[in-house]
């Protein structure tokens, strides 16, 4: 079986060893591979929608893996009890939707439990909410799949850190991780800036304060 880079990259990213629960599981891929690659003994495959669960007893079935995939109905982590996965996944999901999940059921995310992390959107306000949650970021890192590039952000339940301004906007240690992608992130991100800031400058309010603090974030990539 083959997964495509965003979540190939999310494999690698898993610690041999682990079980891992799947939130948002849809097909199931992801814990398939897991558990096909030898990085899972076990894995809880977790969807909201009874659809995507169908069509992941298909992959587990398929592959012959439903003995050791457990699949759930659940909303986010609700049907999780603390500590019954080492690592949580939750990708393909908007940002705020993974702040959701998460501070719906602080108790399920026992102290130590790996959190990784791969939203679409909105991934300063999710990074914001781990460091003030008590969920730090340790890492981040990047998968690139045509022209698309997707941040994987990996977080630890019950770590504490103050973060640098770079670490909320850019991304902790994200350069360093995935230097191979960082030209193409940084890019994508200085090239919706700058537009903006031309945006500011055309109009005839008075943008100064906005243009000073966009260019101040575009000093930092
Ligand atoms: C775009 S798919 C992502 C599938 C896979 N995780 C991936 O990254 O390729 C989003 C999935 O999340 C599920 N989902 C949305 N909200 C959810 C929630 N609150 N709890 C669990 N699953 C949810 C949807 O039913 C859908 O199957």
């Amino acid at each position: 079986m083959e997964l495509t880079p965003r979540l190939k990259k999310i494999s690698e990213l898993i610690p041999k060893g682990s079980v891992v629960a799947d939130i948002g599981t849809d097909h199931a891929y992801l814990p398939t591979y897991c558990l096909l690659s030898g990085i899972s003994p076990r894995a809880f495959a977790m969807d909201v929608n009874q659809g995507p669960l169908d069509r992941a007893r298909d992959t587990v079935d398929k592959y012959g893996v439903a003995d050791r995939v457990e699949l759930r109905l659940s909303d986010g982590i609700a049907g999780l009890s603390p500590g019954e996965a080492d690592v949580i996944v939750i990708a393909g999901m908007g940002g705020l939707l993974i702040q959701n999940i998460l501070s719906a059921h602080p108790d399920v995310l026992k102290e130590g439990t790996l959190l990784i992390l791969q939203p679409m959107l909105a991934q300063k306000e999710l990074r914001e909410y781990l460091y003030s949650s008590g969920n730090a970021v340790t890492d981040e890192y990047l998968a690139v799949e045509g022209n698309k590039v997707y941040n994987i952000i990996l977080a630890r339940a019950g770590l504490k850190y103050t973060p640098t301004p770079e670490d909320i906007t850019i991304g902790r240690n994200i350069r360093r991780n995935s230097p191979e992608c960082f030209d193409a992130y940084r890019d994508k991100h200085t090239g919706i800036l700058n537009k903006i800031i031309s945006g500011y400058k055309k109009s005839s309010n008075d943008d100064t304060d906005k243009i000073l603090s966009l260019e101040r974030e575009l000093k930092m990539w």
